[in-house]
């Protein structure tokens, strides 16, 4: 890996990436193994959109993730999986033991029924048997549509549905800190509405009882049993899928985003390798869920192909006490850190006296990601967390960029608390006006665009073509737009100030205000609701809901119970309120858009500069809704 060791260096690079960025990634993917070279590196054209990176390249990323580092690390540690329970036996996976156990796993896939192709649904706590499910898949050619173990049976089962997956991949129960999930009643509620299911391979993490359906269900350990070690890898075309993510956008159901084999391999390996100045033998923990992109591309993909030893964690940051993530960095020796802003301030919030017992003396680098990081809790991170001297890399990135952004390069691009600075090579960033024209020159805000492809753009979203260019090509033509507000300093520096579209970012956790409201409405009391965020000590945002209620003589404390528990239902218990306030009408223009400029200033307990509501059908709502603020 030709890495970027200075600033200077990376102004050069940069310049090259952009003048001749062909060139420039050519050069990042022959650095892996390729079953045949690409005939050429890009085809590109935003208004369709058609991205394609080095087209008709034939590889396997398990290979460029396992078989290629045999011969020198077969013992090194790939994954020290650390349990929930700190009294329960840790587990140590080497790269050899790994390899085994994917192509094992590939070889039950195949045998149940699982071709190339095929999406596979993953729902699973964070078991090593996750990572190897999602390289297993790989290794076959097989979609891995991971769905993070939070969400209920009813986004589990539009998931499903939405890509048909044949096989689901699970466990008995989760321990997540003090909580045991029954997983599996879960899948198996999911899949009442989901004939189309025919295999369900069950790993057994917590011995509870559970039921296995006939001929559908069966245990992982058993399938295991079955098979050998002897698995080679498929062919993929450069351009064939590799996962579908579904993500949350500011209308309809989630969005099953694309990312395809080539293009993800190399940039997500090169940003890993130059974000973190990566050293051999170091150790590496992302505490982040195999659920969300950043466990797909920081905890599977991107540590692997760059030969690294992880910490893969089970747990939570708070169990057994909020000291949790500093023993585990002293237990294992951390040197890179990656964790999210919304922990980082749950820590602080819980008070140093649970740092005082560990030395951290291992840390070399920081990192955060998944929400703007405030001042404040960046600070706090440096002093209490680096010491002082290690350097922090706020990244900035998306689900649909597959990597990393917007970002330092650890320890040569001078930091700024809550600016996550610098575009990585190959990122064109642009801000733009509300009616998409470039603004120029620094000291500037607008919205986040980008103008050229980076390899791990996605490439659409699942079965709806037209969806991924309404979403994100549509708003500002030949520009890919990231939904992000942003400011570019004086010095060129990016700072994301946050979403400019209805999305709410929850502990970086990405919700949809339509989909909340629509699990709301399904309450029989609401007939229309509205959502929007606020700002949260913690959370970064939460969720405030507007709603009314038809039935005058509800009790409103048992509405708000019911609203909870419909929302856990239809999504899961990240997107929950937080604050649920009983309105008789909502500030609709004439045209009978709800004004949401005004619903989320009363959110953020303004009530003075509400701006202008002249437009309103009927701005008295707007004095009722300001008299019952939360
Ligand atoms: C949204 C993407 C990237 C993996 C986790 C979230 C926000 C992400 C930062 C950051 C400010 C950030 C943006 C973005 N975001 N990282 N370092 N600073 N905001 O992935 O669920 O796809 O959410 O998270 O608003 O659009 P995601």
């Amino acid at each position: 890996m030709n890495r970027i060791t200075s600033f200077e260096e990376y102004k050069t690079e940069y310049k090259r990436s952009v003048e001749s960025p062909e060139l420039f990634w050519e050069e990042q993917a022959e650095q892996f193994v390729w079953k045949k070279k690409w005939d050429k590196v890009l085809n590109w054209d935003f208004t369709e959109p058609k991205i394609e990176w080095f087209v008709n390249g034939k590889l396997n990323i398990t290979e460029n993730c396992l078989d290629r580092h045999l011969p020198e690390r077969a013992n090194q540690i790939a994954y020290y999986w650390e349990p929930n329970n700190p009294q329960e036996k840790a587990v140590e996976l080497t790269y050899k033991q790994l390899h085994e156990q994917v192509c094992k796993f590939a070889n039950v896939l195949k045998n149940n029924g699982a071709k190339k192709g095929d999406r596979i649904c993953i729902y699973m706590p964070m078991v090593p048997e996750l990572a190897i499910a999602l390289l297993a898949c790989a290794r076959i050619g097989a979609v891995h549509s991971v769905v993070f173990g939070g969400f209920s049976a009813s986004a589990l089962s539009g998931r499903i549905q939405d890509c048909d997956s044949k096989i689901v991949v699970t466990t008995d129960g989760a321990y997540r800190g003090a909580k045991d999930i029954p997983i599996k009643d879960v899948v198996d509620e999911a899949l009442e509405i989901c004939p189309a299911v025919e295999k369900v391979i069950v790993v057994q993490r917590t011995d509870t009882f559970i039921k296995m359906q006939e001929g559908r269900d069966v245990l992982w350990k058993d399938e295991m049993e079955k098979v050998n070690a002897d698995c080679p890898a498929e062919s993929m075309d450069a351009e064939d899928l590799l996962f579908i993510l579904y993500t949350s956008g500011s209308t309809g159901k989630p969005k099953g985003v694309v990312h395809t084999c080539g293009g993800y391999m190399v940039y997500t390996h090169y940003t890993f390798e130059n974000v973190f100045q990566y050293k051999d033998k170091e150790v590496y923990w992302c505490t982040a869920d195999i659920g969300w992109i950043t466990g797909h591309s920081y905890i599977v993909y991107a540590p692997l192909l760059a030969g690294a030893t992880s910490v893969l964690f089970e747990g939570v940051p708070t169990y057994p006490d909020a000291g949790r993530f500093w023993q585990v960095i002293d237990k294992y020796k951390v040197n890179i850190f990656y964790t999210a802003p919304t922990a980082i301030r749950a820590l602080e919030a819980a008070g140093e006296h649970f740092i005082k017992p560990y030395k951290l003396n291992s840390l070399r680098i920081l990192g955060s990601v998944g929400e703007p990081i405030n001042e404040e809790a960046w600070n706090w991170y440096n002093e209490n967390i680096g010491k002082g001297k290690c350097p922090i890399v706020d990244t900035w990135w998306q689900t649909e960029t597959g990597g990393m952004m917007i970002s330092p390069l650890a320890g040569l691009t001078k930091t700024k608390p809550s600016f996550a600075t610098l575009p990585l090579p190959g990122v064109q960033p642009m801000l733009v006006d509300d009616k998409g024209n470039e603004i120029i020159g620094n000291g500037v805000e607008g919205n986040l665009c980008i103008k050229f492809p980076w390899p791990a753009i996605l490439r659409t979203t699942y079965g709806d073509h037209e969806r991924c260019y309404q979403n994100y090509f549509a708003t500002y033509p030949n520009l890919y737009f990231t939904g992000d507000g942003c400011k570019r300093d004086e010095d060129g520096y990016y700072r994301i100030t946050g979403r400019v579209d209805d999305v709410i970012n929850v502990s970086g956790h990405r919700i949809g205000t339509a989909e909340v409201e629509s699990a709301i409405n399904m309450h029989i009391d609401i007939v229309e609701s509205a959502v929007v965020g606020y700002p949260h000590d913690i959370k970064g945002q939460g969720i405030y809901a507007y709603v009314i209620c038809t039935n005058h003589s509800k009790d409103h404390n048992s509405l708000r119970k019911e609203i909870l528990a419909e929302v856990t239902k239809m999504i899961g218990a990240i997107a929950k309120p937080d604050k649920i306030q009983v309105v008789s009408g909502l500030p609709k223009t004439r045209s009978g858009k709800i004004m949401r400029r005004i619903l989320r200033k009363v959110a953020e307990g303004e009530t003075c500069n509400l701006g202008d509501t002249s437009t309103l059908l009927d701005p008295s709502v707007v004095d009722e809704i300001k008299a019952g603020a939360l």
